[in-house]
């Protein structure tokens, strides 16, 4: 069975008809080319697949894609660009936290997810 799944990814309308149950990172990584988005363990444990759906950070390997529908969803591709860096991007880079890389795009989304969910600590 198949399903058309509208959504908004980093800003922009589209609209893809896929198998039922694709998930929400298979339908970024391979039906819309947006490979920054990683899967490592596809067990919901590692966070590599991390992006924000709706505004609050998912792992993206154990959510369907039929469930983001009519959703916005934000990518690693979605929050800079190599010569204007999100500010996480740049911490992190500023604070060598980029280990071997495979996972640093859904550290940072988590990361932001967290900064924007914690209240100013003074
Ligand atoms: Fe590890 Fe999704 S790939 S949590």
């Amino acid at each position: 069975m198949s399903v058309t799944v509208n959504l908004s990814v980093n800003g922009k309308q589209v609209s893809r008809t896929c198998p039922a149950q694709t998930t929400l990172v298979e339908l970024l990584r391979e039906h819309l080319s947006l490979t920054g988005t990683h899967v490592g363990c596809d067990t919901t444990q590692c966070g590599a697949c991390t992006v924000h759906l709706n505004g609050k950070a998912v792992k993206s390997c154990t959510v369907l894609a039929a469930q983001a529908d009519g959703s916005e969803v934000i990518t690693i591709e979605g929050i800079g660009a190599p010569d204007a860096l999100h500010p996480m991007q740049a911490a992190f880079k500023a604070c060598h936290g980029l280990q071997c890389g495979f996972c640093t795009p859904g550290m940072i989304m988590t990361a932001i997810d967290l900064v924007q969910r914690t209240p100013q600590l003074d």
